[in-house]
């Protein structure tokens, strides 16, 4: 599909440009908005490790300075034997603004390794719609 190897090629970029001296493991995030824009985020590391960002938080911030609220697809790239799933601080911030079918393709440089619902990874999730009283 022409838009997920566009998505693909982008992550690579983004883990190009990470910032992370500290544990030396670049991380690329790409989201494809409901406007069909693509953003790219990448991991920034901080010598106050806990100030650190994840991938996924800055291409959430590029995605809502670019206009768009809602997450169609998503990928998450980084290095590695084991997948390079979201953690569970980005699961939440994805369900911010996305739905439990949204599609989250956990890749490498080479593609695709697995494709998830955000339900499968965060099921049971708590949302906006859970402060609607
Ligand atoms: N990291 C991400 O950017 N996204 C994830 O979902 C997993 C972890 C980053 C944070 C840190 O800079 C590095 O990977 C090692 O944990």
């Amino acid at each position: 599909m022409q838009t997920l190897e566009e998505m693909l090629q982008m992550a690579r970029g983004a883990m190009e440009k990470s910032y992370s001296p500290y544990s030396e493991f670049p991380v690329g995030a790409v989201i494809k908005a409901q406007s069909g824009k693509l953003y790219a985020g990448c991991n920034v590391e901080n010598a106050a490790y806990p100030a650190g960002s994840c991938a996924e938080q800055g291409a959430i911030s590029a995605m809502i300075l670019g206009g768009d609220t809602k997450i169609q697809e998503m990928v998450v790239m980084g290095n590695g034997k084991q997948l390079v799933s979201p953690c569970g601080s980005c699961r939440q911030r994805i369900r911010e603004f996305a739905d439990p079918e949204t599609v989250i393709h956990i890749c490498d440089k080479n593609g695709v390794r697995k494709s998830m619902t955000l339900d499968e990874l965060l099921p049971v999730s708590f949302g906006p719609e859970n402060l609607k009283c």
